[in-house]
């Protein structure tokens, strides 16, 4: 059973990695096999939209989104995670999000059966932010209810990991993942 964690603050010692982290502890805890992207340490350009997708094989871009991509697909469980900047998701998880058109364009699907979602914010926008990631994991055809969802407050390092309460949903988060595949397998 394979945990994916996307993460998209640049901060490397971000409040939003350290909850993924928390997330995916748990995770492997109860077995899981887990892994961590922080996108801002590879290559994801933004899209280029010439929207020919479908006539390539591979996007024209050889960047590090295709092979990020790859293993995105074949996880059992995804976590899409991102501090809200202005109102929404950061800049490296909108280019990962749209580099999914590709999937999109040749009808490849997802084999995900749950998600986890890990948004922090200093004070607002994270409704229009969860919008956006469950925008993609609407592609998954995943149930509501194995979408799990971790939200809060959070502005200079190390403030998320002071935040026990938050800390404790982080963790729960991964917990549900494995309990749902686990159910559902
Ligand atoms: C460019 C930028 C834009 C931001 N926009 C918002 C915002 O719209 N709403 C908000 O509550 N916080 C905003 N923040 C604050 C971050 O969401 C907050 O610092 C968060 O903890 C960063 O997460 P990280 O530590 O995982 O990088 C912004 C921060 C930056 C750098």
């Amino acid at each position: 059973m394979k945990i994916l964690a996307i993460v998209g603050s640049p901060r490397l010692k971000s409040n939003t990695n350290y909850l993924v982290e928390q997330a995916l502890e748990e995770a492997a805890k109860l077995g899981a096999q887990t892994e961590k992207l922080v996108l801002s340490q590879y290559e994801v350009n933004p899209c280029l939209g010439h929207d020919e997708c479908a006539s390539f094989d591979s996007c024209l871009q050889k960047d590090d989104a295709g092979w990020i991509l790859d293993r995105f697909r074949e996880a059992d469980g995804v976590i899409l995670a991102t501090p809200v900047y202005y109102y929404n998701v950061s800049a490296q998880m909108k280019a990962f999000i749209d580099r999914n058109y590709f999937l999109y364009k040749h009808d490849q699907k997802y084999k995900a059966r749950v998600a986890g979602i890990i948004i922090v914010a200093e004070k607002e926008g994270i409704e229009d932010t969860l919008h956006t990631l469950k925008q993609l994991i609407d592609e998954f055809s995943i149930e509501e209810n194995r979408i799990f969802i971790t939200c809060g407050y959070a502005n200079r390092i190390g403030e998320a990991k002071n935040n026990l309460p938050l800390v404790e949903e982080a963790r729960k988060l991964g917990r549900q993942m494995v309990e749902s595949l686990k159910e559902g397998s």
